[in-house]
Parts: C-alpha cells; structure tokens; sequence
C-alpha cells in the first residue's frame, strides 16, 4: 500500500522517522567513551520519564515479557509468597512467569474490564497478619482490557495496612502515554519495553528500581546469570554493559527521549488522553460497547471495543486488514474473539486518529455491523475541536 502505513494494536507503535533516523548510523565501540557518554544520557533521559532521582534505571536486551523474568528472579526467592493482581491477560502471564520462578503467587482476581481496587489489595495485606507476603505484582495499563489502575492508590492502600510488600509494577504500556511517579508512588520495580510510549522497535527491557528492591536484590534466590542487576549497575558505572548491549536502541532511545523532552512528559500524556478520549467518543456514537467498564480507568495507550454478540472479534480484525490494510488488536487469552482493541500511543495526533477511525468505521460497516457511516468521525472530530486548544485532564 502507499501512503503512511498504520500499525493500530497497542504495541509496537509507529517507530517517528526521527528515531529511524537516529538509528541509521554506524556502530560504535560499546566499551568506548562515546558509548559511555551515550549512556550516560540515556539513564538520565529515563530517570525524569520515571519521574525518579532516588532510583536506578536497568536496560537489557529483551521485551517486556523478559523485564517480568528479569524483576522477579532478582527480588524474590523460591517458595516465598507474592500477591498476584490479575484482570487480565497481560497481569495473568506476569503471575505465571512468577510460578515458574517457584513462587507463591496468591492471586487477587479481579473481573476483566476493571480496574484493582486498592481497597481489595489493602483488604489481602491486612489479613496477612505474619507479613509473609514479599510483593505485590501489578500491571497498571492492562493491555487486553484497555484498562489502567490507579497505582497511587494502591500505594496507600499498601501504606495504610502498615504492610512491607514490594510493589512491582508493569508499566510496559503505560510508561509514556499515563501519569507515572516512580519516587512519589514509592514503586520498588517498573518494568517496560522499547516499543511501545517509547516508540523504538522492540528489543529491550528497561526497569527503574528503588533502593528497597535493590535490598531485596541482595537476598533474592532466584537463579539467574544473565538479567542480574549486580553485573550491569557495576559494569555501567564504568560506561558499558557485561555484553554486547543492543547499541542501535539506544541511538534511538536518546532520539525518543529527546522528541519526549521537547513536547514536554504532560503534554505527551495530554495528547494521549485527549486521543483516548475522542476515540472513546467514536466507539459509542458507533453504537459500540467499551471493553473497560469504570471512566475512571479507561486507558489512555488504547480502546478495547466489545464485539456485538454473533460477530466474532477475529474475523473482524481479519476484515480490517484486507478492506484497508488496518491491523488492530485482537482479543488475547479467554477475550479471543470478544473484542478488539485500537492502539493511539506512541507518535501519533489526530489526523492519524480520524484515520484510524474511519478505517474502523468502513471496516465495521462493511462487516455487517449496523451503523450510520460517518457518526464515528463526526463525534471524535466534535470532541477534538471542542478541546483544540484546551488542556483536557491528565
Ligand atoms: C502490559 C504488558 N505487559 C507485558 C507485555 C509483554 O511484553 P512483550 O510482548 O514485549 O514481551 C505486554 C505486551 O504487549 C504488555 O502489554
């Protein structure tokens, strides 16, 4: 196809020319002082997206799936109990990586399409009266549903039960395009990946962690050799890794910190939520039903759209691609076939959306589904006139 190709599921996101730019220039020696300077700036660049002065930031070669491994097998010992918040399939597939790692995950099951109550977390820590529970694991924008929790909630929640617990958090979709405070949250993990509100290719795993989990670190049993912190906080106080890192990422890493930077982090999450908010706005006026169930937990990286009964959620993303080369996201685990989800993170404004939308909107029609061609458009394109200018909510 010519023109701009779109690649609408919720990760990887468009990769900005910029950053293709960036990432199109010759090695350079990863012991060298260039290198180092690199570096350098990059673990800066990612501590003010943290929002962290008192953390330290890890990057490895990997996704998002190696940041859970890396994170768990460096604070936790096997038999050693975790509360495993799961309303999803993304939370699900974090609380099995800790079961195959010999932990204890207790599982706080949480309906799909909500959100984790703080209250239900305080509720489990209180009741644990010999404080055995290590961790709480947690995903803040659960990317199946299209739903984000409030994790400064559960930070007092935990606070407010007097409980010890590590809080490990998956911001892999959220770090970018959602409100995040590692240090005032007192998060002890946030994990993530390239390519997502990073808009890099995939291909790393980064993780901010606290001075509490680099405690835990140094008790932690997991085995492990290649994702141990240790190794890599020594080597990279020296300038380099203990491997050959994944040096054309951080070219365009410090490309994509910079693009961050010159928007500003809160414009960046503005943009984000105001697109969320106009595709919101399309989905209903198309007589569709959000995935998420509570406003206060829409997400703001995507929009999780229920399949009407009788039509089946894959064959409809099928559709999209061959009616206008659209890939949308397709429902994940037990949600195959129920739903499929919009992706609006990364580099994107809002002609792209209106793309976007009017690709869904050709795409559904023409799929059998009954709607009026153009109420969708028409509605995101109120909404974002009516907000042009305006700084709409974080
Ligand atoms: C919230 C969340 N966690 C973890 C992952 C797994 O990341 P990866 O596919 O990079 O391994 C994803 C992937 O989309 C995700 O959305």
């Amino acid at each position: 196809m010519p023109g701009r190709p779109f690649l609408q599921i919720p990760g990887p996101s468009i990769v900005p020319e910029r950053v293709i730019r960036a990432m199109s220039q010759p090695l350079i020696d990863h012991r060298g002082p260039q290198f180092a300077a690199l570096l350098g700036e990059v673990l800066d660049g990612l501590k003010a997206l943290f929002k962290t002065t008192q953390g330290r930031i890890l990057l490895f070669p990997g996704s998002g799936t190696g940041a859970w491994e890396c994170c768990i097998v460096n604070t936790l010992s096997p038999g050693e109990q975790v509360l495993g918040c799961v309303n999803g399939y993304f939370s699900d597939q974090f609380c099995r990586m800790a079961i195959s790692h010999g932990i204890d995950v207790q599982r706080l099951e949480v309906e799909y399409g909500a959100g984790v109550a703080a209250d239900a977390i305080e509720e489990r820590l209180r009741r644990d009266k010999e404080q055995r529970i290590r961790a709480v694991l947690i995903v803040q924008t659960e990317t199946s549903t299209g739903v984000t929790t409030n994790l400064a909630a559960v930070r007092k929640a935990i606070d407010a039960a007097r409980h010890p617990a590590l809080l490990l958090a998956d911001v892999v979709s959220s770090l970018g395009c959602t409100d995040l405070r590692f240090d005032e949250w007192k998060l002890d993990v946030a994990l993530t990946a390239a390519q997502k509100g990073l808009m890099l290719p995939p291909g790393m795993a980064l993780l901010a962690v606290s001075e509490k989990a680099l405690e835990a670190n140094r008790s932690a049993k997991c085995a492990r050799s290649f994702w141990d912190w240790q190794a890599v906080l020594e080597n990279n106080a020296e300038g380099h890794f203990p491997y050959t890192p994944a040096t054309t990422l951080l070219f365009g890493l410090s490309e994509s910190l910079k693009m961050l930077v010159e928007e500003g982090l809160d414009n960046v999450i503005r943009r984000h939520a105001r697109l969320a908010a106009a595709c919101r706005s399309a989905i209903e006026a198309m007589n569709l039903k959000l995935f998420a169930r509570n406003p206060e937990e829409y997400s703001n990286t995507l929009t999780a759209v229920a399949m009407p009964a009788g039509f089946d959620s894959d064959a409809f993303n099928d559709h999209a691609l061959k009616l206008v080369d659209l890939p949308l996201g397709k429902g994940l685990g037990k949600l195959k076939g129920k739903l499929f989800r919009i992706g609006h993170l990364g580099s994107i404004n809002e002609l792209e959306l209106l793309g976007i939308l009017g690709g869904v909107e050709m795409a559904l029609k023409s799929f059998g589904i009954k709607l009026r061609l153009g109420a969708g458009l028409a509605a995101a394109e109120t909404y974002l006139l009516e907000t042009n200018n305006q700084r709409s909510p974080l």
